[in-house]
C-alpha cells in the first residue's frame, strides 16, 4: 500500500498549502550527542509536527531502527544486514553481542598496530626510509569519508593524499611532486573490483618500478577490502591486507578500516573519539523520543519540505573551511541511498524522494549560487553547519563567520520587503542549523552518525531501500562494453558512429 493513503500522510497533504501559518516558534532547540539542531525556521509548528511525528509511528520508524541496531537483514534487495553502528559500538550497547563483534574488535586492533607502526616510522618502504606521503586510492564511499574526515580533523601524520578520478592526470599530478622511495599507495575497494580503482592501483604500481627497480613493490602497498581473496588474484600486490565486512555499505564504511587514512593523518586516538561521538548519536537515536531525536526531526523536516512543500534542492552550507567536503560527502550518502524511485517491493511510487543535493562552505557559496537560493523561482531547504568554537588562531575571522552564518539564515528564512520587485527578498526558505561545540573527533563523528541516521530515517518514510545502489550499474556494463569501440578496436555501435570519428578526428586518443 502507499504510504500516501496512511491518515497521517493525508493530515499533511492538507496541510501543506497552508504552511505558510505553520512556522515554528522561536528557540526551536533540540540536543544529542554534544549537538545542537535548531529548527526555528522551519515550517514546523505544533500543527505540522504532531502529524508527522504520527507519519513515523505509522511508517515504524522506530522498530525499523530498532531492527537496523539488531542487526536483521534489512538490506531487503540484497538480503543482509546494515551493520555500520557494529564498527564504533566497542563493548557498549546499541550491538553489543551481535554477531560479529569479535571481529570487528580483532580488526580495530589490526588497523591501530598498522597505524602505529606507519606513523612511528617502523614500516618501511624498499629503500628502508620512512613514508612521509600516504595516497588513498579509492572511490566513492572508499574514498569520500576519508577525505572529508582528513581535512576536518588536525594533521599530526604523513601528508594524506587522495585519488578517485579514472582520468590520469589525477593520478599523475598528484604523484608529481611526491618521492617513491617514501610513498605508501592504500588500494582501498570493497569488492575490489573498482575498474577506477584498479586501473589507478595498476599506474601506481608501475609508477613505483620505475623509480625504485625492479624488485617486488609489495612493502609500499596496503590494501583495504571486504574480498582478501580478490587481493591475492589481483596483478598489484599488498603487504598488508586490512579487512571489513560485507554488511558495511560502502557508503557508510569510514568507520571501518577504509578509515585507515584517517587514522593516519589524525592519529588513533582521534580515530577512536570519532567512533566514540558516532555511538554517543546511535544512543541518542535509540533512547530519544521523536520531538527530541536529532536524526528523526532533520529527517522530517526534509521529507516534509521535500515530498509535502515541493522543494526540489537541499543546499547543504557548512560554515567551517575544513568541513568543504561535506557537501560532496553527503551527496553520495543521501543521493545513492534515497536517491530511489520504487519502493521495498519494487513498485513505482508516486510521491518524490530524495532532494537533489549540493553546496559549497560559507562564505564561498554567498558570492555564487546563494543569489538563486534568496531569489530564484525555485525554493530549496538549507542545512546550514555551524561550529561555536574558533578553528583557527584568527578570533576576528570567526566572529565575522558565524554572523554570515546568522545572516544567510535570517535571509533565506525572514527575507526581507522592498516595494522594488528586483529588491525584495520572499524568504520562507527553510533552514535547519546543526551546531557543533567544537570541529574535535567527537563531534565529528556525531556530525556525520547524524547524517546515517537522518538518511535511515527519511528511507522508513519513504519506505524505499536505503541501502543498496542498483542505479550506478549500468553506466559501469555500457563503459565496459563501450571501451574496444573507444580504442577503435571494435565496430561502435551505429548510434555512436558519427561521434567516435568526430573524437578521432580531433586527436584526443
Ligand atoms: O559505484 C558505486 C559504488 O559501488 C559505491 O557504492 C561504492 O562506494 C563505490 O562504488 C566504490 O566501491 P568499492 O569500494 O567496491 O571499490
Amino acid at each position: 500500500m502507499s504510504r500516501t493513503t496512511l491518515p497521517a500522510w493525508r493530515a499533511l497533504a492538507a496541510l501543506a498549502p497552508q504552511h505558510a501559518a505553520h512556522r515554528a516558534p522561536h528557540g526551536f532547540l533540540v540536543s544529542g550527542a554534544g549537538l545542537t539542531l535548531d529548527l526555528s525556521r522551519q515550517y514546523l509548528g505544533a500543527g505540522v509536527l504532531r502529524p508527522l511525528e504520527q507519519l513515523a509511528v505509522e511508517c515504524a520508524v522506530a522498530q525499523r531502527r530498532d531492527a537496523l541496531l539488531r542487526g536483521e537483514p534489512i538490506n531487503v534487495t540484497e538480503n543482509r544486514a546494515v551493520l555500520h553502528a557494529l564498527l564504533r559500538s566497542g563493548a557498549a550497547a546499541p550491538l553489543a553481542g551481535v554477531e560479529g563483534s569479535a571481529e570487528v574488535a580483532a580488526e580495530l586492533d589490526a588497523l591501530r598496530d598498522l597505524t602505529d607502526r606507519i606513523r612511528g616510522g617502523r614500516l618501511r618502504g624498499l629503500a628502508g626510509r620512512p613514508f612521509t606521503d600516504v595516497v588513498a586510492i579509492g572511490i566513492g564511499g572508499s574514498s569520500l569519508g576519508p577525505q572529508l574526515a582528513v581535512q576536518a580533523l588536525p594533521k599530526t601524520g604523513p601528508r594524506l593524499h587522495f585519488v578517485s578520478n579514472i582520468d590520469g592526470a589525477a593520478l599523475e599530478d598528484t604523484l608529481a611532486p611526491l618521492d617513491a622511495a617514501t610513498t605508501l599507495f592504500l588500494v582501498i575497494s570493497k569488492t575490489f573490483t573498482t575498474e577506477e580503482t584498479l586501473t589507478n592501483a595498476r599506474s601506481a604500481q608501475a609508477w613505483l618500478h620505475a623509480r625504485l627497480g625492479p624488485d617486488p613493490v609489495d612493502a609500499h602497498f596496503v590494501a583495504i577490502t571486504a574480498r582478501p581473496a580478490a587481493v591475492a588474484a589481483s596483478p598489484v600486490k599488498a603487504g598488508q591486507v586490512l579487512r571489513f565486512w560485507d554488511w558495511v555499505g560502502g557508503r557508510y564504511s569510514l568507520w571501518s578500516t577504509v578509515g585507515l587514512p584517517i587514522a593516519l593523518s589524525a592519529g588513533m586516538a582521534a580515530f577512536e573519539d570519532m567512533l566514540a561521538g558516532a555511538r554517543a548519536m546511535d544512543m541518542h537515536f535509540r533512547d530519544a523520543p521523536f520531538a527530541g531525536n536529532l536524526p528523526m526531526l532533520l529527517a522530517a523536516a526534509g521529507v516534509w519540505n521535500r515530498t509535502f512543500l515541493g522543494m526540489p534542492g537541499l543546499a547543504v552550507l557548512p560554515y567551517a573551511h575544513r568541513l568543504a567536503r561535506l557537501p560532496a560527502y553527503l551527496q553520495q550518502l543521501e543521493m545513492e541511498s534515497n536517491g530511489k524511485r520504487v519502493d521495498l517491493e519494487g513498485r513505482a511510487l508516486d510521491y518524490e524522494t530524495c532532494p537533489l543535493l549540493f553546496g559549497e562552505p560559507g562564505t564561498d557559496g554567498q558570492h555564487s549560487f546563494h543569489q538563486w537560493l534568496h531569489q530564484g523561482t525555485s525554493r530549496a531547504a538549507h542545512e546550514l553547519i555551524v561550529v561555536a568554537r574558533p578553528m583557527s588562531a584568527l578570533g576576528e575571522h570567526h566572529d565575522k563567520l558565524l554572523a554570515n552564518a546568522l545572516a544567510q539564515a535570517d535571509a533565506f528564512w525572514l527575507g526581507r520587503d522592498n516595494p522594488d520587485g528586483h529588491r525584495h527578498y520572499p524568504g520562507g526558505r527553510p533552514v535547519s542549523l546543526i551546531t557543533l561545540p567544537a570541529l574535535d573527533a567527537f563531534h565529528f563523528g556525531a556530525l556525520i552518525a547524524l547524517y546515517e541516521h537522518k538518511v535511515f530515517t527519511q528511507g522508513v518514510l519513504w519506505n524505499i531501500n536505503s541501502f543498496d545502489q542498483m542505479g550506478v550499474e549500468l553506466g559501469k556494463q555500457l563503459a565496459t562494453s563501450l571501451a574496444a569501440a573507444v580504442r577503435g578496436e571494435a565496430a561502435p555501435p551505429d548510434h555512436l558512429a558519427a561521434y567516435l570519428s568526430a573524437l578521432r578526428a580531433m586527436h584526443v586518443r
